[in-house]
C-alpha cells in the first residue's frame, strides 16, 4: 500500500522510474503551489495529486496502457490552484461550482505552464467523470478516474480513522453510534 509519496521515501525501483516520469513537473513553482492548498481532510492537492499519479502509473504501466501520459495528465489533474474549500466562482449557477468546473480551471493551468499531448489533456479534463457527463475518451483517462476517487476515499478514510484513534470524543460518539446501530442499547 502507497503510503503518502514524497521524494524523500524513495524505497523502491517503480518509484525512481515515477519520479524520472514526473521530474519536470514537480520542479515547477506552479505546480508546487498545490502544497498549500487542502485537497481531502489534511492531504494537500500536491500530495493527492501524487498518490493518484502513482496509482495511475502502476495500473497503466500493467495494462500496457501509455503510462507516462496518463502519470503526466494525473499529476497535474487537479492543477486549479486555488482552497475550493472557501472559494467562490465569480460566475454563478451550476456548472460553476467547484466540482464541475475545475477540470477546466486545471487543463487552462497545464496547458498555460506545459506542453500536453491529447491524452494528458483528456485525463485531466474527464478526471471527474462520471460527475461532469463528457467521457473519457482514452482508456488512460479511465484509469485515472478511478486512481482519484481511490485515492480521495483512502485520504478520507484514514484521516477519520486517525481521528478515532486520537479524540476521545470521537471515540465514544462511534461506540455509542454502534450500540445504537446494533441495537443493543
Ligand atoms: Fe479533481
Ligand atoms: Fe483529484
Amino acid at each position: 500500500m502507497v503510503k503518502n509519496i514524497t521524494k524523500d521515501t524513495i524505497e523502491n525501483h517503480s518509484y525512481a522510474e515515477f519520479f524520472s516520469i514526473i521530474n519536470d513537473l514537480i520542479k515547477d513553482e506552479n505546480v508546487q503551489k498545490m502544497r498549500n492548498f487542502n485537497q481531502h481532510a489534511r492531504t494537500s492537492c500536491y500530495q493527492h495529486c501524487m498518490q493518484v499519479a502513482y496509482y495511475t502509473y502502476l495500473i497503466c504501466k500493467k495494462l500496457n496502457l501509455d503510462y507516462i501520459s496518463a502519470t503526466r495528465g494525473a499529476m497535474l489533474h487537479d492543477l486549479f490552484l486555488y482552497d475550493w474549500h472557501n472559494h467562490v466562482s465569480e460566475e454563478k449557477g451550476f456548472k460553476n461550482l467547484h466540482a464541475f468546473s475545475h477540470p477546466k480551471i486545471a487543463l487552462k493551468n497545464a496547458n498555460k505552464f506545459f506542453e500536453l499531448n491529447e491524452i494528458e489533456q483528456d485525463v485531466i479534463l474527464k478526471h471527474m467523470w462520471p460527475v461532469t457527463i463528457s467521457i473519457p475518451k482514452y482508456r488512460e483517462s479511465l484509469v485515472v478516474t478511478f486512481a482519484d476517487k481511490y485515492s480521495a476515499t483512502r485520504e478520507t478514510f484514514f484521516y477519520m480513522l486517525n481521528l478515532l484513534h486520537t479524540k476521545k470524543v470521537y471515540k465514544y460518539a462511534y461506540v455509542f453510534l454502534s450500540l445504537f446501530i446494533f441495537r443493543i442499547v
